[in-house]
């Protein structure tokens, strides 16, 4: 599913963010990206998401190379991809509900099954009241969590959630991470950035851990993590 071969980033003039990364992630795996601040986790995130190019090496998603597919493949690839950023990227003038329906309209999906299904996941995360409120006049969590649902409505194949729970309550991020269990339980491949330890280890899950730009650790389980 992911392929990272030799990958490094650099963003102009000379700040590397990411340095000989090799990477695996089968169909069907859940992992988390753990390190630091400024680690390079959400420019790996961006690589996969074809929102940045790497700067050497290899980005193969679904066996296709990022740096030779067409705009238009990366729109297509987009389709089948739910990706929730770590600063939102909520629009700002639609209503959280159609934030969250927006994706299944480039879907093709009609309007009354896109509101349903928006609902469906507004509900799961507590905002039904919040349906026809504007981003600007929701906290940071709510907006975090509409995002969660904008990336799941879609029922994508791959999940990229970057700090997807950085603006939750204890409960909340539960919430977000059961839905990402049960995404990934039926197949969704899911990658998770996060510097939060006590989530990675509570999931213990395969847990890449990069230092710098580098990757310095894979783990099938992060038990092993503070050792
Ligand atoms: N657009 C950019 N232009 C220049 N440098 C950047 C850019 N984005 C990230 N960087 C730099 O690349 C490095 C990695 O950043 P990145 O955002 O990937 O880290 P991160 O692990 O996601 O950190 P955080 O936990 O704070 O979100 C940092 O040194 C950062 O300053
Ligand atoms: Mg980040």
């Amino acid at each position: 599913m992911i392929h990272l071969h030799a990958v490094s980033k650099t963003y102009p003039p000379e700040q590397m963010a990411l340095r000989g990364v090799d990477l695996k992630v089968q169909q069907g795996e859940f992992i988390f990206v753990a390190g630091a601040s400024g680690a390079g986790k959400s420019s790996l995130l961006k690589l996969l998401f074809g929102a940045e190019r790497s700067s050497t090496g290899e980005v193969l998603i679904g066996g296709r190379n990022m740096a030779s597919v067409s705009a238009d493949g990366i729109a297509k690839l987009r389709r089948e991809i739910g990706v929730i950023f770590q600063d939102y990227k909520l629009l700002p003038r639609r209503t959280v509900l159609d934030n969250v329906a927006y994706g299944l309209e480039v879907l093709g999906v009609e309007a009354r099954e896109r509101n349903r299904l928006a609902l469906l996941l507004l509900h799961a995360m507590g905002l039904q009241d919040r349906a026809e409120a504007y981003p600007v006049t929701l906290s940071g969590g709510e907006q975090q969590r509409v995002a969660v649902a904008r990336a799941l409505v879609r029922k994508p194949r791959l999940i990229l959630a970057d700090e997807p729970t950085g603006n939750l309550d204890q409960e909340m991020s539960r919430r977000v991470f059961d839905l990402l269990l049960e995404a990934n339980s039926a197949g969704v491949t899911v990658v998770v950035a996060t510097h939060n330890l006590s989530v990675i280890e509570q999931l213990n899950k395969r847990t890449v851990v990069l230092d710098r730009g580098k990757i310095i650790g894979d783990f099938a389980h992060a038990g092993r993590l503070r050792a």
